[in-house]
């Protein structure tokens, strides 16, 4: 007959090969659970073999004792080992499940002005327009002084603006850039330049201190103010439809001779008069005219042989018009539920 303690110490190593095998098969968290409780709990496997530990001779009962000991070890430790086991492919799962679909990525698109200023850039190389550019820091030569804006003339409070180090400043138009062409260039000149002004202007509704603007320049023989109207009329025509008439009223700008100032119908109304055109029926967009001789003088051209147009235009006001957007602000605030919108 088999003696209790050996009986009990086979029982242990025979609970010890089963539990081996068995946490082999657990799968889940439940299984786990399961398992532990066979093994580890009130009523479980470890807990009898102590609880017939008692019924032992005492002397047998230190090495049976440490068996019991040891299973209890390696069944916790087993346990805890998988359980992390089970935790980690879970989390795993959660964080990439190649078979779900992927995530959708917002596509970007081009900022409102831009799209308008690439439109309007479009329309004028079209008509044999070419595109150039000019510094944002400007000098005063270019900014004022070589468009007839000398020191102290009354048009220079129009064009407050940030000033650098002596002669720089930020440009408050882009109609330095007319100089700068020409400088580069005998006639015939035909160009646009587009870019980003600056003034000193509190920021509301309509004002920005920094706003885009495109210029325009053509200088050839026997230009006239007929070429001019004829390029506005088709460039209003192209940008908002057949039906847009313009008109020139007379005005004053230091660097054209004569200026004026030109409108659109009103797109919203047709003419009829609307809140956006203040039931005028018409949309002030930006001045024009012929080059000043005086500006011929800075930059060499002898204006007994040449004659030029040019005029200007705020890329903001196209926009909010052609958008209806009721605040200049807007367009800088990167606020993606405006963006999404055009
Ligand atoms: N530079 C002017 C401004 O910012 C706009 C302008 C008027 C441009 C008449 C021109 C022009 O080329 O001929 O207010």
């Amino acid at each position: 007959m088999t003696k209790p303690e050996s009986k009990l110490l086979a029982e242990v190593e025979s609970a010890r090969e089963q539990f081996q095998a068995e946490i082999g098969r657990v799968a889940s968290r439940n299984d786990l659970e399961a398992l532990r409780i066979r093994y580890l709990g009130r009523k479980g496997l470890v807990s009898r073999f102590f609880s017939q530990l008692a019924g032992l001779e005492p002397g047998d009962r230190p090495a049976v004792g440490k068996a019991i000991n040891e299973l209890r070890a390696l069944v916790s430790g087993e346990l805890e080992k998988k359980r992390r086991e089970i935790e980690f492919q879970a989390r795993r799962e959660t964080i990439f499940d190649p078979s779900l679909p992927g995530t959708l990525f917002q596509r970007g698109r081009k900022h409102p002005l831009l799209q308008v200023l690439d439109e309007i850039v479009d329309i004028f190389t079209s008509l044999g327009f070419s595109v150039e550019t000019g510094p944002e820091i400007e000098t005063d030569y270019y900014n004022f002084e070589a468009l007839n804006i000398p020191p102290d003339h009354p048009s220079r409070d129009l064009q407050d603006t940030f000033y650098l180090e002596s002669p720089y400043l930020l440009r408050t138009h882009t109609s330095p850039v007319q100089i700068r062409a020409m400088e580069k260039q005998r006639p015939p000149v035909r160009m646009i330049a587009p870019g980003r002004c600056f003034r000193k202007d509190t920021p509301d509704a309509t004002h920005s201190p920094m706003f885009h603007q495109i210029e325009g320049l053509c200088v050839d023989k026997g230009v006239t103010f007929a070429h001019l109207k004829g390029v506005i009329l088709t460039f209003a025509q192209k940008l908002f439809g057949k039906e847009v008439r313009i008109r020139f009223r007379p005005s004053f700008f230091p660097f054209t001779e004569p200026s004026a100032e030109y409108d659109f119908s009103c797109i919203m109304c047709k003419g009829e008069g609307c809140r956006v055109c203040k039931y005028t029926g018409w949309l002030e967009i930006s001045g024009a005219g012929m080059v000043d001789p005086a500006v011929f003088g800075f930059v060499d051209y002898d204006p007994e042989e040449y004659t030029g147009y040019a005029f200007g235009m705020g890329v903001e006001r196209i926009a909010m018009l052609k958008f209806q957007i009721g605040d200049i602000r807007l367009f800088y605030e990167n606020d993606l539920r405006f963006l999404s919108q055009f």
